[in-house]
């Protein structure tokens, strides 16, 4: 099958990528075999999960790359270094996605760029998860456009409905004009606080205003959760004991569960490495990856002024 989630809120802050982090390991954990599109600038979904110092935004393909060349899904991915089996593999970001934006302005069909290029792979994973970025610009419709289904985390805080309307409001549109079949996966209460009334009062503000599914599971605020990205760790990693990954866990599961898939942790035999036999994807193009990827990139634009062309004559 494969199903492809984007974690979107344009508010900052609210807890995308510590969800993307974490649900996508919790979910490589039970054995699903997970992807992770990292596609906001700051790549805190990169470093969080220890393959920001792997690489080099020169050499390597990050989700620029797939974005503004004709590079491929399987040019980008990176595979961490966890006790998962699959492992879970990711598409880095680079700082130069924020350009990316910019450059796609006169590109034929922009907002379907992603969609086109996890179409072929798609049914290679059980989930592939699209961090976005605090804005609702090209690279978020890029990822609402690819998606099956959204993930809205809204932190339990004074503010918390703040944009809801706005976000409701791109995925309504996002389902008109790019991509009809796009779900709400889920509303998910990030950061509560079972001491205060705050937390609660946004819980039951929410369910009562908000007419979209809202996962049982709940993040809790968790210190645990806040440290473990500058050990390049999950949560599940970090601190499997800890309130933070037994939340993540209970998300996963609850993920699993909505879509009838068991945990396929008892299928699954230690020894069966996912990576293709004698080909390690790190450092792979550490040789002339630059010029490749300029030339990847007039070949994108090329083909888009051709298009163009050829419409104006018709
Ligand atoms: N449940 C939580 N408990 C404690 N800290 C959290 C929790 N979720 C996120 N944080 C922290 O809050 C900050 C913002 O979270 P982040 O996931 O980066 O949000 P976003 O991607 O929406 O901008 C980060 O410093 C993160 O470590
Ligand atoms: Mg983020």
């Amino acid at each position: 099958m494969g199903k492809i989630i984007a974690i979107a809120n344009q508010k900052g802050g609210v807890g995308k990528t510590t969800t993307t982090i974490n649900l996508s390991a919790a979910l490589a954990k039970l054995n699903t075999k997970v992807l992770v599109v990292d596609c906001d600038p700051q790549g805190n979904t990169t470093s969080g999960l220890g393959i920001k110092s792997k690489i080099k935004d020169d050499e390597n393909y990050t989700s620029y790359d797939l974005m503004t060349t004709d590079a491929s899904v399987e040019d980008c991915i990176q595979y961490t270094e966890y006790d998962f089996n699959p492992q879970l593999e990711v598409i880095p970001s680079s700082v130069n996605l924020s350009a990316a934006e910019a450059e796609l302005n006169n590109i034929d069909g922009r907002n379907f760029i992603l969609r086109n290029k996890l179409q072929g792979i798609k049914d290679q994973y059980d989930y592939i998860l699209i961090d976005c970025p605090p804005s609702l610009t090209v690279l978020t419709i890029n990822a609402l456009t690819a998606a099956d289904s959204v993930i809205v985390p809204i932190q339990c805080e004074f503010y918390a409905l703040e944009g809801l309307t706005q976000l409701m409001q791109t995925i309504n549109l996002t389902r008109l004009r790019l991509n009809s079949t796009l779900k709400v996966e889920g509303i998910l209460f990030t950061m509560y606080d079972s001491r205060t009334n705050l937390s609660q009062d946004v819980v039951s503000n929410v369910k009562e205003g908000i007419n979209e599914n809202i996962f049982n599971a709940i993040i809790p605020r968790n210190v645990k959760l806040a440290e473990a990205p500058s050990y390049g760790k999950p949560i599940c990693i970090y601190d499997a004991k800890s309130s933070g990954a037994v939340a993540y866990n209970e998300l996963a599961m609850e993920i699993l569960k909505n879509d009838k898939i068991v945990s396929k942790k008892k299928d699954v035999k230690k020894s069966t490495s996912s990576k293709p036999a004698g080909k390690t994807r790190t450092g792979v193009k550490s040789v002339g990856a630059s010029g490749k990827r300029a030339a990847r990139k007039n070949t994108l634009i090329e083909k888009s002024k051709e298009r163009n062309k050829s419409k104006e004559n018709n």
